[in-house]
Order: C-alpha cells, then structure tokens, then sequence
C-alpha cells in the first residue's frame, strides 16, 4: 500500500484529533508528560490529572525538585504506580545529566526512565518532528488488521515483524508537521474508528484495503494472546463401598475443593490400594471410567477405583468423625460434594444398588 502514509495523513487532518491539551505544542516537557499519562490510559482520564501536573510543575525542574510523595500525591488514581516514580526519576535525570534539557534523539530518550522505545519515537516526533516509529498497542491493532499480521503481536517474532512493518510505513520526505500527523494519525485512527471492539471501518480510508475489513476478520485481528497450556495432574480416587453407602473425606480447608467432602485419594494405584487396605478393605480395587475436570490452572485426570466393605451400616456409622462420613448413595446431596465427584457418584447409583 504505497500511500499509506499520504492517506492518514489527510485522514488526520480532516477526522483526527486538533485539540488535546497536549497537542499544538512543541514542548517537549509537556509532551513527555502526556506520553507517559497515556500509556495504559484513556485520553479523558488523563485530561484533569495532566491539567494539575502542570500547574503544579510548570517544567521539568519544578519536577525534579518536588518531594516524591508530593508527584505521587498527584498521580493518585491515575494507576500503574511505577509510571509515577519513574516520571520523578526521569525529570531528575534530564535536569542532572541533560542540564534541564530532553535529548531530541529516540535513543537517547529510550534511555530515560519509563520512556521504552514506542514512547521515545513519539516524544521525538511530536516534539522535535523526528521520522520516527510508533508501535504501541492501538497501533498493533491498526497494522494487524490493515494488513492481516497473522500471530499474538505479544510475540517477539510477530513484533519485531510490526516494527519492520512500521518502520516501511513511514512517510518519505516529509514536513516536521506531516511527521507528527502521521504519529497522531495512527494513534487517533487506533483509538477511535479502529478500537478494539467495534470498529467504524465505513468511515476508514483505509476500508478498500485493509485486510480484516475485505475478509470479514475485525474479531479476529489482530490475534488473541494465545491460551497457556494448562499442566495436567492426575489423581486416583477411591470408591469404598459397603452396601449403598460410600465413604467421604473432607478435604483440607484450603486448596481445591477446601472444606468440601470428596472421595479419599491417593498419587499412585498401589498407594490407592494402601489406602483402602487400611480402612480393612482386602486391598483388591477395580477401575471404574477415568475422567477429566478441568479447573482454571489446571486439568486434573481423575482415576476412580471401586473397593468393597462388608461391615453392616450399624458398624460404619461408628467410623465417622469429623473427617469421614459414610454415607448413603442416595443422602448424597447432604453433603457438600465437588460437582464432577457427584457426577461420578451419581451415575454408579445404578449400577451399585
Ligand atoms: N495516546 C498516546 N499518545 C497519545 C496522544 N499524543 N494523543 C492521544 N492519544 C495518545
């Protein structure tokens, strides 16, 4: 798409946002400070704290030398604490090593405290018209869904691709003022037409174009980040049965499934059988259908084994106690059972009885 930048360039001039109260300045104090406030943060919540920012500092040296308490003080509620101290942290720096003055290369900004490399090209650019690179999250958003980057731009392949491609973008022989629409023009077209939810893409002009518009996939662009593989654990589970009662453990207060009443486990199928042996089953176990439950960290296979007392219920109610209960197949719902424990309990009703 070779015009590209032409294209949001005018875009911006005609749709794009003029007056934010950092805008038509070419400070690079204020500009820094409204960078920093917008990372992570929406434009209307930043307007009033970066308002009593700059009474209260006027530049960068009633920065430095206020109290950290008194910056943070300021910052409160805006969130991301660290962006606050860093912010102190770096107005100290530019007054004691730049003499009070903010370098006007993207490396040497990228070096300052809280100033990564996206933000460094859009102090450069907004401030000194540098033809420098944004990629921030809104503009991921924007260049995946133009032109159809596949990958979680989370990935450090996908984003050094983004980087290339953002890079490839830039307007060639422009103005200063062109420079700095274009990095406002990505950052507006990011955050209002092509927001994450529903973008606007009849009023882009980039709608002939751009990929995830002529194929349908704005929902799916740019791609999610990817589900962590949850680890599996496996556990065995004894079914003692004696008659139409089974016995119920219950589990340690905390934990998974805490405080609830389930069947006893064991690690392993002869630690299982251990475990029935000594609650004077002769150790012999059957298995029963494995099963999966799936919790939000982890998956857990679940091995049921089926052993058989032969006591009378007269001589298991002796056995209760605060941590077991026999208990009858059909007085299940009694007690607090783990749903998929119940499941299982449940669907032997028939075939035990
Ligand atoms: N988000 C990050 N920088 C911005 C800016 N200069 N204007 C509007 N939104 C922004």
């Amino acid at each position: 798409m070779p015009d590209f930048a032409a294209r949001l360039i005018a875009w911006q001039h005609q749709h794009g946002r003029h007056d934010l109260p950092w805008q038509n300045t070419r400070d690079p104090y204020r500009i820094w400070l409204s960078e920093i406030m917008l990372q992570q943060t929406q434009v209307s919540t930043v307007i009033p704290y970066y308002a009593k920012f700059l009474a209260r500092f006027p530049d960068v040296a009633a920065l430095a030398a206020a109290p950290s308490d008194e910056v943070m003080a300021l910052w409160a509620g805006l969130g991301y604490y660290t962006r606050a101290r860093n912010l102190h942290r770096c107005a100290q720096v530019v007054v004691e090593q730049h003499g009070g003055v903010f370098p006007a290369s993207v490396d040497q900004l990228a070096e300052l405290p809280g100033i990564g490399r996206s933000t460094a090209a859009a102090i450069a650019s907004f401030a000194f018209g540098a033809r420098a690179t944004i990629l921030d999250g809104n503009v991921k958003r924007v260049l995946a869904r133009v032109f159809g980057v596949e990958g979680f731009p989370g990935e450090k392949k996908v984003e050094n691709a983004m980087w290339t491609l953002a890079e490839s973008l830039l307007p060639s022989n422009a103005s200063n003022a062109e420079v700095s629409a274009y990095t406002q023009g990505l950052m507006d077209l990011g955050a209002t037409l092509c927001g994450r939810g529903k973008p606007d893409c009849t009023r882009c002009p980039f709608a002939p174009d751009c990929v995830a518009n002529v194929t349908g996939r704005q929902r799916e662009l740019p791609i999610a980040r990817p589900k962590k593989a949850v680890p599996t654990r496996r556990t065995w589970m004894l079914v003692l049965r004696d008659g139409n009662a089974v016995m119920l453990e219950r589990r340690p207060p905390s934990g998974i499934w805490g405080g609830l009443w389930s069947l006893p486990e064991a690690a392993d199928e002869a630690s299982l059988a251990e475990r029935a042996r000594s609650f004077g089953s002769d150790g012999e176990v059957s298995p029963l259908a494995s099963f999966s439950h799936v919790f939000t960290h982890f998956k857990l296979d679940i091995e049921p084994r089926l052993a058989e007392l032969d006591r009378g219920v007269g001589a298991l109610a002796a056995l209760n106690d605060a941590h077991t209960a026999w208990v009858a197949l059909r007085d299940l719902d009694a007690f607090g059972v783990p749903a998929p424990v119940r499941k299982l309990l449940t669907s032997l009703r028939g075939s035990l009885i």
